[in-house]
């Protein structure tokens, strides 16, 4: 029995993560086969087909979706269609993995997450940092050990997007995630960047957890260097991360790098392996390794639509330019 793959959208993240990510599962799993992708622009389509190793390349979803029959789908189109595609697929009782963010609001979280429960049909967000294995090694490191103060820095170089809260959400993700609980409260200030447009700013969360922890996570898009940090802070200890991120033109702080340090001193200091390719130090093959294990198995995948739902509603705070998120018990 073959498990067929299709995707949706080629652009930029479907070629740099996903692609690499669907090739490489499918030279490991010999039943899978990569039917078929989709993407408006037939160029592209047909570019990301002989690259990755599709069968087949479309311009229409509704007619791929129609002849193929997958198993599952992968959405990684712009966040503007994310919710009407995924309501198409969960219509269809397709499991879909869908790009972050799962929604541009509560309102459309809670609408897909309703027809995913009322259809059955398991689903997963994309969030690629839950899936680098820099950020699993952090989440095994912090068992046992009580945070008092998160701290998350996300840096950019020259992004001057209108809405930078779909890029931020990372970062609230991702420190919730390893936090292990969920937001009590956010404070948010927003700092103009000289001689940037007036709708970029440097953005600053003061948090708290409902564990009782603090969190300070800082987003910068026009600064110096494309870099992500992240530093959870015990009494007497620290776990520090420097996610690797890679950007190909941009100076970036290379391999990912992780300490653990206790009353001064360093316990365990690891680095990404070199020989580890970008898009699985980046989280993009474990986040679709897991996915179609998953439905393979007949089972229901993790980080589900719903998972998402804290984080889409924080980044939508920033969207808005509000200054206070309390969670709504
Ligand atoms: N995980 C990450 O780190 C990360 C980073 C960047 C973007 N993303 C997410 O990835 C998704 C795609 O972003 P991108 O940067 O690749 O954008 P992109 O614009 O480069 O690619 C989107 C592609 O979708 C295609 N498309 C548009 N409408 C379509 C339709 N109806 N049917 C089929 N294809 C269609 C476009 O032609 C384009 O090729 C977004 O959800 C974004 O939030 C994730």
């Amino acid at each position: 029995m073959s498990f067929k793959i299709c995707s949706i959208g080629c652009g930029g993240m479907a070629q740099a993560g996903h692609g690499p990510a669907f090739r490489k599962y499918a030279q490991m799993n010999p039943d899978i086969k990569l039917a078929a992708c989709c993407d408006i622009d037939a160029a592209r389509a047909e570019k990301f087909r002989s690259e990755f190793g599709f069968a087949r390349s479309y311009t229409e979803w509704e007619e791929m979706i129609r002849q193929e029959k997958p198993d599952a789908v992968s959405l990684i189109v712009p966040v503007t269609l994310t919710e009407k595609l995924t309501i198409q697929m969960l219509r269809r009782k397709i499991p879909v993995i869908l790009e972050k963010p799962p929604g541009m609001n509560r309102e459309q979280t809670l609408r897909m997450a309703d027809e995913a429960q009322r259809t059955e049909t398991p689903n997963q967000v994309a969030f690629n940092r839950r899936y680098m294995p820099i950020i699993r090694r952090f989440a095994q490191l912090r068992q046992g050990r009580t945070a008092n103060l998160w701290q998350y820095d996300f840096f950019r170089v020259n992004r001057r997007d209108q809405d930078f809260s779909t890029t931020c959400i990372h970062g609230i993700d991702t420190v919730r995630f390893l936090a292990g609980c969920s937001y009590r409260q956010v404070k948010f200030t927003y700092h103009p960047i000289a001689d940037a447009e007036d709708w970029v700013a440097d953005i600053i969360l003061d948090c708290e957890f409902r564990d009782g922890a603090a969190g300070r996570i800082i987003f910068s898009p026009m600064t110096g260097i494309v870099a992500e940090r992240c530093t959870m802070h015990g009494t007497n200890q620290l776990i520090s991360c420097t996610l690797p991120y890679h950007g190909s033109t941009k100076p970036a702080d290379g391999p990912g790098r992780i300490l653990l340090a206790q009353n001064g001193r360093i316990l365990l200091e690891e680095t990404t392996p070199a020989e580890e390719e970008d898009f699985v130090s980046n989280g993009f093959y474990g986040e679709n390794a897991a996915f179609f294990d998953c439905i393979r198995a007949g089972g229901r995948p993790d980080g589900d639509i719903l998972s998402g739902l804290q984080s889409v509603e924080i980044a939508d705070c920033i969207r808005h330019r509000k200054a206070l998120y309390e969670a709504v018990l």
